[in-house]
């Protein structure tokens, strides 16, 4: 039987999700050019740099790659743009997927949308989604569902025997990747591994935390909430979610120091202290006091490693025990 990566043409069934900012040209290039599929971030970029991103990857790897769009967001213009420079595969998340599936269709790309229950990966595949992600609530950044990946995996693939089902949330090695395998996954969805991948924009702050943090450093949180309220998140603890905690978790208009400026960026500008931005090259400030977004999996890592690596040893989890 060929599975879903086999029709695209790419060797591994091993995703780079879409990370964010730290999420680079550099970074999807070297995940195709692996043998995985590399993923841009594309929810807040500009039109202009949308297409110098999807050219850069072009110019450096002749591989597959996707564009993802959270669709908290309007993404129409976005994704018609993705879709006239002929990207293969298209993610979604958060959000209905419907209205954006005709599109997807009729240009012939691969459609892949995150889940976080049974009932919306049902729904996905009614309006014909082509893959699934079932994200399981350890995952790092923004986080769908409160099922764990164990639980919530099988009980997808069980739901849509029909429909490939990746898992992500969690996994960082080859046992993880045997285990999603075992779980009736055909493939995993991999973010805070790649957040250490030395062509990630991680900024050095938030390596170090993640180098050295472990999963009970992580909090399923509404913290970072400035530019996507509402919207649960997995981030490593630190002093701005201890100084919401000890006030109680108040809302937007009472959260301690909520007009800070913590850290800035030459480009992108001031970040004030609950801002949903992840920490990247280029911020100076109080970096430790952003969004240091991890999954529980961080645990498991140790310090950054080129893309390849990465994908060498999930790919170690895709044969029989070695
Ligand atoms: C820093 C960071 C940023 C993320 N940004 C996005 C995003 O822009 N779009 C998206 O669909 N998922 C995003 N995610 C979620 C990932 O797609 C994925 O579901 C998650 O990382 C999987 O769990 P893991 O981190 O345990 O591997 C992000 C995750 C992280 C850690």
């Amino acid at each position: 039987m060929t599975g879903w990566h086999d029709r695209l043409g790419v060797r591994l069934p091993l995703v780079q999700a879409p990370i964010g900012s730290a999420c680079t040209t550099a970074l999807v290039a070297a995940v195709s050019s692996a043998g995985g599929l590399g993923v841009l971030a594309a929810s807040w970029t500009t039109a202009a740099e949308l297409s110098r991103q999807i050219e850069a990857v072009r110019a450096a790897t002749p591989h597959p790659f996707g564009v993802n769009l959270v669709l908290e967001w309007p993404q129409h213009e976005r994704l018609a743009l993705a879709l006239a420079h002929g990207v293969p595969v298209i993610s979604t998340f958060w959000g209905d997927p419907a209205p954006c599936r005709r599109a997807i269709e009729d240009a012939g790309a691969t459609h892949f949308h995150t889940v976080g229950s049974v009932a919306e990966a049902r729904a996905a595949a009614d309006v014909g989604v082509d893959v699934i992600v079932a994200q399981g609530w350890e995952a790092g950044g923004h986080v769908r569902g409160t099922t764990s990946t164990l639980a919530l995996v099988p009980a997808v693939a069980d739901a849509l025997p029909a429909t490939p089902v990746l898992a992500a949330g969690g996994i960082t090695d080859a046992r993880g990747v045997r285990a999603a395998l075992a779980l009736g996954a055909q493939g995993v969805w991999v973010g805070t591994a790649f957040l250490l991948a030395a062509e990630a924009a991680t900024h050095p702050v938030h390596r170090d935390r993640l180098s050295s943090a472990t999963a009970e450093d992580t909090v399923h949180t509404e913290v970072f909430s400035d530019g996507w309220p509402a919207a649960p998140h997995r981030a490593l603890r630190n002093d701005t979610w201890r100084r919401w905690e000890a006030a109680g978790r108040p809302a937007p208009g009472a959260r301690p120091g909520e007009h800070d400026v913590v850290a800035r960026h030459p480009e992108r500008g001031p970040v004030l202290r609950y801002a949903d931005v992840t920490p990247v090259t280029g911020h100076v400030g109080t970096v430790e006091d952003m969004a240091l977004y991890a999954g529980q999996g961080v645990g498991l890592l140790s310090g950054t490693r080129p893309a390849a690596a990465v994908v060498a040893e999930l790919a170690r989890g895709l044969h029989r025990q070695e």
